[in-house]
């Protein structure tokens, strides 16, 4: 969709004008889970807010609830004033409210869909939304077939002239490839690929974007990425919380279906992939699965990959419960809390260089971040007291939550003597820069509603993801036995310590 065309005095070319989205409906399924209340419906308003929303808008809400529309606004109004990252203004929140509406329902019954139709024809004409209709299912994977299948038989999902459908889903995309593979027939049934927005949220957030930034609009950094320079490089996601009250999604999916599948190897695609002729969604994949078809968890599995479950312990001053006394879970589950993998991606630009992926609940504190270390300098002419304080170079992406980039090397310590100490140079978004960053999910529910699909990750490297992710789960549930147990508020068990050691590294402990 041309997102300038509206605007003959805009060059489509100047990307930093701000992109509003046009006449549009939002439906989401699943309106009373977490991820709704807490970011779906908060970033509704808060593009509102900052005005990318047009006035025709509107949003629908369909669930098993008994509730009127207005009983839905108010669930809405409640989420956004929790959870919106802006500040509440009424006469943004009035106009919004004039196009929210609700249709109660399950997925199986022909009536609720019926009325589902009825309510966007209403909103389309009363908003003049165009028949443009975006159906955000955020809702678990069992039920994708069932409700797709219902947009096509309630003729939700023709194309009228002018109008575009579009399709939204959450991870998980499957559970192994075999399963995405399946998820994917159903959902491509109905809807051409460049309709489907697969929301890998990681993608949307700023610093994620930054790494392009970084590695494409600078020249210094380019000479060094690669296996000349780099030694390894680390990509962690650590999470302080325990799983809370998502037993009945996590438990039996784990931490690498979870979040290693999509998230880390995301991350690890833009750290590794080579320059896109442009930043158009078909060259962007391109590279992305280049990488991706590229890496391979390599050689002993039992040696390069570790797994753990996290036990009783302290998050900071709270003492806390093990995952398997959460309610929910399965006292004898095998889940993982904690996963780590190493990949090795075979290329000329990066052979010899492992990539270590770790994700985890619990861990001491909330960081993820991607940390390229380099090579010690071929010589130093320095005996060796002078530089017992260097550390290896580095240089982290630190995608949240103390957004920035941090470079460190040595230098000399001041006084009349030759001592060499680590230090850091820092870059933080918060003293160079005065806008805030929208949240993720900000940006992406306009890029879905603007047609932008840079940022979605395709079938395709869903699937190659899965690729390099199923032998490890194979292996892992060949072993039948418990991940093994880490105290809760630490760095996770000692076998991912072990995996590191045997190559010559360490966890960074950011
Ligand atoms: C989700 C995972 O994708 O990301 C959660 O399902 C995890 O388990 C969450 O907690 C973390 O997101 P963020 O943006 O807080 O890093």
């Amino acid at each position: 969709m041309p997102e300038y065309s509206d605007n003959p005095l805009r060059d489509p070319q100047d990307r930093r004008l701000p992109r509003i989205a046009g006449p549009c409906v939002l439906v989401i399924f699943g309106v009373t889970g977490d991820l709704s209340r807490k970011k779906l419906m908060p970033a509704v308003y808060d593009l509102a807010n900052r005005g990318m929303l047009p006035p025709g808008f509107g949003l629908v809400g369909f669930a098993r609830r008994d509730w009127k529309n207005q009983d839905f606004a108010q669930v809405v109004h409640d989420a956004v004033k929790e959870n919106s990252r802006t500040p509440f203004r009424e006469e943004v929140w009035e106009q919004l409210l004039e196009g929210i509406r609700f249709v109660p329902g399950t997925f199986d019954s022909d009536e609720s869909f019926s009325k589902l139709k009825e309510t966007i024809t209403e909103l389309d004409e009363a908003r003049g939304t165009g028949g443009n209709h975006a159906f955000y299912l955020s809702i678990p994977p069992s039920s994708f077939e069932l409700v797709v299948s219902q947009l096509k038989k309630h003729g939700l999902t023709k194309r009228d002239e002018g109008g575009w459908n579009r399709v939204v889903i959450e991870k998980p995309f499957g559970h192994d490839l075999e399963s995405a593979k399946e998820l994917n027939d159903v959902v491509s049934s109905l809807f051409e690929p460049h309709e489907v927005f697969r929301i890998d949220h990681y993608l949307g957030k700023e610093t994620v974007q930054n790494m392009l930034a970084l590695r494409f609009a600078n020249q210094m950094f380019e000479p060094i990425w690669n296996n000349h320079y780099v030694s390894h490089v680390q990509i962690t996601m650590a999470e302080d919380i325990g799983i809370g009250g998502r037993a009945g999604y996590y438990d039996g999916i784990g931490a690498a279906r979870d979040v290693i599948q999509n998230h880390l190897l995301q991350l690890l695609a833009l750290t590794a992939m080579e320059e896109p002729t442009s930043f158009e969604a078909s060259q962007l994949r391109t590279e992305k699965q280049k990488v991706l078809a590229a890496a391979h968890v390599p050689g002993n599995l039992s040696e390069t990959t570790a797994r753990g479950q996290y036990c009783a312990g302290w998050q900071g001053a709270e003492q806390v419960k093990g995952y398997l006394e959460a309610d929910g879970v399965d006292p004898g589950s095998t889940t993982e809390t904690y996963a780590a993998i190493r990949v090795d991606v075979d290329n000329r630009r990066w052979a010899g260089v492992p990539f270590y992926l770790r994700a985890a609940k619990r861990m001491p504190r909330r960081v993820t971040e991607v940390a390229l270390s380099f090579k010690r300098a071929p010589h130093l002419p320095f005996t060796a007291t002078d530089t017992e304080e260097l550390g290896t170079n580095a240089l982290v992406m630190r995608i949240q939550p103390d957004e920035g980039v941090t470079l460190r090397f040595g230098a000399k310590v001041p006084g009349t003597q030759m001592e060499i100490r680590e230090v850091s140079m820092d870059f933080a978004y918060g003293g160079s820069f005065t806008e805030s960053s929208p949240e993720a999910y900000e940006r992406l529910i306009l890029d879905v509603m603007l047609g932008d699909a840079p940022l979605f990750p395709q079938q395709q490297e869903v699937e190659l993801s899965w690729k390099i992710l199923d032998p490890v789960l194979e292996h892992w549930a060949s072993l039948d036995e418990q991940p093994q147990s880490y105290e809760s508020g630490t760095w996770g068990p000692q076998s991912a310590w072990d995996m590191l050691a045997r190559d010559g590294f360490a966890w960074r402990r950011p």
